[in-house]
């Protein structure tokens, strides 16, 4: 028996993706669907992992290099976060720039209430203006910001979940948001020795390989699937090209399915592509940022080299020879 599971509604978007993705020469769901209860639940616990780096490290530079950061930008600023999810890194930040206010944005309300809920209890003088949106559109600010110098905030090396061209449309989206002369601090991890990035990615517990299955067991859940999970096993990839790590679920042996009535059938050893996380290099960030319009002001890492933690500001348009 499979462990007893609220259903959601079918979301007709979830779907929608799921038939083209299976359906597609190469394929691939969109990782967003990984996010559901559980599957958020999932990659809380991936935070933890002895193997996932990535968490522990940025926390560590936060902890380090926020009163840095205070001292470039000034105190009294508003800080924006972009996807605040459950803004566990935030009150690091907050406690050193002592913000005016304080603007989470993100697509998921539930997720906001959370951060808001958190953030209030431990910040309680500091006004807290919540945003429902998709940040990958420029986002009006509420007017109670608009008079104060701006710093957004992208932990997590979320930007490397996208591919360059879409990254470079989300920098350049927070730039319209924020405006010419805003902060960006930003979170990306780095290139570095493949074992440590895949065991990063395929820890010893098998916690990332039952984030990755349960995007099976949803669509099985929630859109009438026939899928056989057991056939199916977690692997992550270094794609040295692409400079990411890619997660897919192979099939283990031949299978034939269907979701939602349609049929689907994968061989031995095809897999369905469910995730990335590039990785940059120090003048791979620096371009990335470039390319959006952000001129480099401060990068922090720890000793390793293993994440940078970036500082940008918002550059005015001018004439380049
Ligand atoms: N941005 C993080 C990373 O790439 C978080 C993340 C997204 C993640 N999807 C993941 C972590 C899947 C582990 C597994 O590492």
């Amino acid at each position: 028996m499979e462990p007893s599971r609220t259903v959601a509604a079918a979301d007709p978007a979830f779907r929608a993706d799921v038939l083209a993705g299976l359906a597609a020469p190469i394929p691939a769901v969109p990782a967003r669907w990984l996010y559901d209860r559980r599957g958020s639940e999932l990659f809380e616990a991936i935070t933890d992992l002895p193997e996932y780096y990535l968490t522990r490290t940025e926390r560590a530079l936060l902890e380090r290099h926020s009163p840095d950061v205070a001292q470039i930008v000034g105190k009294d600023d508003a800080v924006v976060e972009f996807g605040s999810g459950s803004s566990a890194k935030t009150p690091i930040l907050l406690r050193a720039v002592e913000p005016s206010a304080y603007v989470p944005i993100d697509i998921s309300g539930d997720f906001l209430r959370d951060s808001v809920d958190a953030l209030a209890g431990q910040f309680p003088h500091l006004p807290i203006h919540p945003v429902e949106a998709d940040f990958m559109h420029p986002i009006t600010l509420p007017s109670a910001v608009s008079a104060l110098p701006k710093l957004g905030f992208f932990p997590g090396s979320t930007i490397g979940n996208m591919v360059a061209r879409t990254a470079v449309d989300l920098l350049r989206a927070m730039k319209d948001t924020l405006g010419v002369g805003a902060w960006l601090l930003i979170g990306m991890d780095r290139i570095k020795d493949t074992d440590m990035l895949i065991r990063a990615y395929d820890d010893a517990a098998g916690v990332t390989a039952e984030f990755n299955l349960n995007l099976l067991r949803r669509i099985n859940a929630e859109l009438d699937g026939t899928i056989p999970v057991d056939a199916f096993r977690h692997r992550a990839i270094w794609n040295d090209r692409m400079s990411r790590i890619e997660m897919h679920l192979e099939a283990t042996d031949d299978v034939a399915f269907t979701v939602s009535g349609t049929p689907f059938s994968f061989r031995a050893g095809e897999t369905i592509h469910t995730e990335n996380s590039h990785k940059y290099g120090l003048r791979d960030a620096r371009l990335l940022l470039r390319a959006a319009g952000w001129g480099l002001c401060q990068e922090w890492t720890d000793e390793a080299d293993s994440f940078a933690l970036i500082l940008a500001e918002a550059e005015a348009p001018r004439f380049a020879p």
